[in-house]
């Protein structure tokens, strides 16, 4: 379209797409930060690369926060989507209902006709709780579900941003400080190198699900989250990146 080459962010995807050798990058114009709108967009260009994406039988495995939550309540599709399941990628991360997981996949399996399961399990679980939760026949079917999922949509977090917002012990917090924690997805904490320096027990995804998942969507914009999208690319298990003009020209700077 007309307003890419006027922008200038044709090259801009081209350029963060062979940085991270991503499979593509879209770029919406504008901050996601400051205008509601950019962040509507971004929502959209995310229910775009979607629906590319989606096949026949597909399980779709969804995180929560506001910029999915724009995914899901933009999602749409032209014939009901009998076939797709749609899971929340996580259990609870002390959200607002909002912004679960569990909201975001069920708005969208609505909204297309698809189906869903939820998973009703907090996400700070000890060993021991863990341990007997996964022996509830219930809980281990949905996670069989969730693990099975052939595409990922997932948003990107500032790390200290995400703990205060999930209420994160001040314990935990100096230490995601103390380990360069700067970014958050799926749960997980990224440093400036894309390594991994917290992770949890989770019912949920785990990160060897995450690397080997066929199609990880991100959709994260706004200028204040450039270096943690920088940092989840760095990770490397992405293969679509939906973001702003305002994140990705600071990214482009950084690289
Ligand atoms: O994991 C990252 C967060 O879910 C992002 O939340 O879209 O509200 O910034 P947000």
């Amino acid at each position: 379209p007309l307003f890419r080459t006027m922008f200038g962010l044709s090259e801009l995807e081209e350029k963060i797409r062979r940085h991270f050798d991503l499979k593509q990058v879209v770029i919406v114009p504008g901050d996601s930060e400051a205008s509601p709108r950019t962040k509507r967009e971004l929502g959209r260009a995310g229910c775009q690369a979607l629906r590319k994406a989606l096949g026949k039988d597909d399980v779709v495995a969804v995180t929560g926060g506001s910029t999915l939550a724009q995914v899901a309540n933009q999602f749409s599709s032209p014939t009901p989507l009998k076939s797709n399941w749609f899971v929340p990628a996580r259990g609870g991360l002390g959200e607002s209902l909002d912004y679960q997981a569990n909201t975001i996949a069920s708005t969208m399996a609505k909204r297309t006709g698809a189906q869903y399961r939820l998973l009703h399990v907090p996400d700070h679980l000890g060993e021991e709780a863990y341990l007997s939760l996964m022996q509830e026949p219930n809980v281990r079917e949905i996670v069989e579900v969730i693990r099975s999922a052939r595409i990922v949509v997932h948003g990107i977090g500032d790390a200290m941003v995400m703990a205060r917002r999930r209420r994160v012990d001040d314990s935990v917090v100096e230490a995601l400080k103390a380990d360069g924690a700067l970014a958050e997805a799926f749960g997980y904490y990224f440093d400036r190198n894309g390594s991994v320096v917290h992770k949890m027990l989770t019912a949920g995804l785990r990160l060897e699900d995450i690397m080997t998942t066929e199609v990880v969507i991100a959709v994260a914009g706004g200028r204040s989250k450039a270096e943690a999208i920088a940092a989840v690319m760095k990770f490397g298990h992405d293969d679509v990146l939906v973001t702003d003009e305002a994140a990705a020209k600071e990214i482009a700077a950084l690289i």
